[in-house]
């Protein structure tokens, strides 16, 4: 006789096909980017990443980590890139390995860090909308620095940038990915245009709620040109303070963004720490005509969190749900929550950014681990 627990019961919506645009998906659970700092140190993409990826193959879609699109737009030291031959030669090999473990369709993330990067890094000078430094120190192959102010991003910058996105999503699609997600959240370059703290330009990229979300718009609509709409998302974070955010008008920044954004015939909108309590979650939805991912604030890494997590997003209007530490730390997490076993904690926060295959492609899968009653979910043994 089989029990169902109410966890098993939340996360079943989760486990059915889904339609995302053109593309069949088999699961509604979608893997988050997850920067991991693997790369060489020109960006391109590793074997150990082939292999990382073709372990998580079960996701219903990959995101795969941020990558720059330009030099200028790399934020740490070995993340990955997508703007020469050797990057989409080096992407490939990890969508290949994807889809002979059988995994669903790869979407490739495209962020330009602005002025979260380094010279000490990049060897350029970082680019942000307006000559504000990031608040923090930023690691560097020298360790951790102060970071430097940006130059404020000229007309031709902005042009140069917006086609270098544009480029990088043919890139990507010629390296085997079914489309691209631009990053438009967690202060990166384009969240620092649509911010008003980092953004005081008062040029037509600037200022009013219209000027701010323009380069927003037009990195999409070049990306969205390029390699057709519906296999284009966009990511963004409302009220997100990371890298040094404020926002200060979110409640109209985002609904114009959304209304801007939704005839275009996008693939999806990604919401980050959606919380479908936040009436702003609710405006969004009505105003987004196509897939809503949301990306749930989860309050610890169980099944029973991700499940009622998932549960009052679907019952709010979110068409998929997007997990990253859990994907980070259960290779078949898929399976996990289908069987409704305990998931690997995230074992060393340290361990996320660091090369080298420990905590990254040694998390074990249930059939490598010696036998369930020795499993230890992060909310304790799980009874049979
Ligand atoms: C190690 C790590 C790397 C991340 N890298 C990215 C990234 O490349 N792009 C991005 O948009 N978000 C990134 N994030 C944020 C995640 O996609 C996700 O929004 C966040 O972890 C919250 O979801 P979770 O609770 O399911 O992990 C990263 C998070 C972690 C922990």
């Amino acid at each position: 006789m089989t029990h169902t627990t109410d966890a098993e019961a939340a996360v079943h919506p989760l486990l059915a096909p889904a339609r995302l645009g053109v593309l069949d998906l088999p699961n509604h659970l979608v893997m988050a980017p997850l920067t991991r700092n693997r790369a060489a140190a020109d960006g391109t993409p590793t074997p150990l990443m082939a292999t990382y990826y073709a372990q998580r193959a079960s996701a219903g879609l990959i995101i795969a980590e941020a990558s720059t699109p330009n030099a200028a737009g790399q934020t740490y030291p070995n993340i990955t890139a997508i703007h020469t031959p050797s990057h989409v030669a080096g992407w490939r090999r990890v969508t290949e390995a994807v889809r002979a473990a059988g995994g669903g369709p790869m979407f490739l993330q495209l962020q330009h860090g602005g002025r979260v990067g380094h010279p000490a890094t990049s060897g350029v000078t970082p680019l942000s909308p307006s000559p504000l430094p990031l608040p923090e120190t930023i690691f560097t192959p020298d360790g951790h620095r102060p970071a430097v102010v940006p130059r404020e991003m000229s007309a031709h910058d902005i042009r140069a940038t917006v086609a270098d996105f544009a480029s990088a999503a043919r890139n990507a699609l010629d390296a085997g990915f079914e489309g691209v997600e631009v990053h438009s959240a967690n202060g990166h370059l384009l969240h620092q245009f649509l911010a008003g703290n980092t953004n005081r330009r008062t040029d037509g990229h600037g200022g009013s709620v219209a000027g701010r979300i323009r380069f927003v718009r037009e990195v999409v609509e070049a990306v969205a040109a390029a390699i057709g709409p519906q296999r284009v998302g966009v990511r963004i974070s409302p009220r997100g303070t990371v890298n040094g955010i404020e926002e200060t008008d979110t409640d109209v920044l985002y609904p114009a963004l959304v209304e801007a954004l939704g005839g275009s015939g996008l693939a999806y909108l990604h919401l980050v720490h959606a919380d479908p309590a936040d009436p702003l979650f609710g405006r969004i939805r009505a105003l987004w005509p196509g897939t809503l991912m949301a990306n749930p604030l989860l309050p610890e890494l169980t099944a029973q969190a991700i499940g009622t997590a998932s549960a009052r997003l679907l019952a709010q209007g979110a068409d998929l749900i997007a997990l990253g530490r859990p994907f980070l730390a259960n290779p078949d997490l898929v399976r996990r929550l289908a069987l409704g076993a305990p998931l690997n904690p995230v074992r060393d926060r340290y361990l996320m950014y660091t090369g080298g295959a420990t905590g990254y492609t040694d998390y074990p899968a249930l059939d490598d681990q010696p036998s369930s009653s020795s499993i230890v979910a992060l909310d304790g043994p799980r009874v049979a």
